[in-house]
């Protein structure tokens, strides 16, 4: 039997799989690691522990499965995306990377859009440069950390950063590349102009790979970390998204996810690169080659819900320890007894700024309509609801730009509660249906690694092969009609807010 091994480098942790040809899962692993925010609106973690993470959960499924590592065919790379990973000349990481929820970079991205013109931007890489994506990254470290960026030589995402530790080779693939905002979308290759306009070294940018593709083997000081076999194919793999939408079995028309992890993420496939004229959803490629994806990004989803339960929730915390329970499943079982729209109290989610529908660094989380009845239940059902109208805001962005919608397929941590679940179906009006296979981005770069190493013919053929439809979640009509009103009013607090958010910020900074 031939396994694959699946890495998602996520926010919170990484996670590891081995998996069978048909999907089985033979162990996973997942270690945690720091995210450090030193400033307000900064948000940084150190590669060095991805690498850790990565070597300790490979060690492990290899320990725990008792495969044969020389039946372990090809490795897959996911992992979040957009972060900037600076290394010198012998691949030592030069200071801690800058996420993608990192929000420093406004006046470096206005100054790379002036400098190479609105339309012009848009025309070469199908997006607007945004403060998360990885060009005003690289402008932030020339203006703010000149003696660190004269020793820059190569510029990785994070994923990639571990394949070269992994393989020695400086390699990425195109659905992580589009995140740059120095990628070509539309040609799937460097964007030379942008890269020139801004005076960033071409020789920065890694070799760019289609998704399934073998970029590099294990190497013998790799094998020693890890434990798998010296040679063994590392394919391009995807940035978190794409990957997780392969997990998903999003590889035809019509079939939209919507994930719900630390970002929340709603995801549609497309035959070709189209860009929303108000570009309020990202175009990027797929890691199926030749096709795309639009999507919407929301920066605190899931994350909305770790911020309140760390804040907020140290009972449910104590409880669910002493129950062997998940705190979270104790926080939703007392927010399904607040009714639909919690009593007019509704969250923002912007904790970490926002980028779909409103690319906003400054614009903060917010609870409104607080009364004397509002308790820790009520909060915990407005903070569900308030994610899931920004959920709803992409669903609506795609509808107006007639996409076809035919079938919802709900994932990530969110997708676990079926109570987030059916006030995402009834908020958005869709169907929300669930998979027999819950591993997401490392599912889909294993699939990946199967392709590169021949077990599938195709990535639609890998999906095939494992992803079923397993669950519906219906909306109910009534609650549905009932959340119109409340996301309306939900859209219409941000059109309020907007400008007192960017004055906050400059109170801040003026500190
Ligand atoms: C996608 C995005 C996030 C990160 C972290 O554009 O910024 O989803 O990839 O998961």
């Amino acid at each position: 039997m031939h396994y694959l091994a699946g890495v998602d480098i996520g926010t919170s942790g990484t996670k590891t799989i081995l998996v069978d040809e048909v999907g089985n899962v033979a162990a996973r692993a997942m270690a945690e690691y720091p995210l450090y925010s030193p400033r307000p609106q900064w948000s940084e973690q150190d590669p060095n522990d991805w690498w850790a993470a990565v070597c300790t959960t490979l060690k492990a499924v290899i320990a725990s499965s008792g495969v044969n590592p020389a039946d372990i065919v090809g490795v897959g790379l996911s992992g979040q995306m957009h972060g900037s990973v600076f290394v010198d000349g012998d691949g030592a990481v030069l200071r801690r990377a800058l996420l993608w929820n990192d929000q420093r970079t406004q006046a470096e991205c206005d100054w790379i859009t002036n400098t190479v013109g609105k339309e012009r931007v848009v025309e070469l890489i199908s997006n607007p440069v945004l403060t998360g994506f990885t060009a005003g990254k690289i402008i932030w470290l020339r203006n703010h950390e000149p003696e660190v960026y004269a020793k820059v030589k190569k510029v990785l995402l994070p994923k990639d950063f571990v394949r070269l530790r992994l393989t020695g080779e400086y390699a990425t693939e195109v659905s992580d590349a589009s995140g740059t905002a120095l990628f070509n979308v539309k040609k799937r290759a460097w964007a030379d102009e942008m890269l020139d306009a801004i005076g960033i070294p071409r020789s920065w940018m890694p070799a760019c790979y289609e998704s399934p593709e073998i970029s590099g083997r294990i190497s013998a000081s790799a094998a020693a970390v890890t434990g798998l076999a010296p040679g063994t194919p590392v394919v391009g793999g995807g940035g978190d998204q794409a990957a997780g939408a392969v997990g998903n079995g999003i590889v035809s028309t019509g079939i939209v996810s919507s994930t719900v992890g630390t970002s929340g993420v709603v995801f549609a496939f497309s035959d070709s690169p189209i860009v929303d004229p108000q570009l309020r959803l990202h175009t990027f490629c797929h890691a199926v080659p030749g096709k795309w994806h639009l999507m919407g990004v929301m920066l605190s989803a899931g994350g909305s819900l770790q911020w309140y339960r760390d804040a907020f929730c140290q009972p449910e915390k104590v409880v669910s320890g002493a129950l062997g329970r998940d705190p979270y499943e104790l926080i939703c079982e007392e927010a399904a007894g607040v009714p639909v729209g919690s009593e007019g109290c509704i969250f923002l989610p912007y904790l970490t700024g926002e980028r779909t529908p409103y690319p906003d660094a400054n614009a903060r989380g917010v609870l409104f309509g607080i009364t004397r009845r509002t308790d820790r239940a009520q909060t915990a059902r407005a903070v569900l609801e308030g994610v899931a109208y920004g959920m709803a805001d992409s669903f609506k962005i795609m509808e107006e730009m007639n996409l076809p919608i035919q079938q919802v397929r709900a994932s990530g941590g969110g997708a676990r509660s079926p109570l987030w679940r059916s006030i995402q179906a009834d908020i958005t009006g869709y169907d929300h249906v669930t998979i027999n296979v819950d591993e997401g981005p490392a599912l889909g770069v294993a699939l990946l690694a199967g392709v590169g190493a021949g077990v599938y013919s195709s990535v639609e053929a890998a999906c095939e092969t494992v992803i079923r439809v397993k669950d519906n979640c219906a909306p109910n009509a009534q609650n549905h009609h009932l959340y119109q009103g409340y996301h309306a009013l939900y859209q219409r607090l941000y059109a309020h807010l907007k400008s007192d958010f960017e004055e906050t910020t400059r109170l801040v900074q003026a500190e």
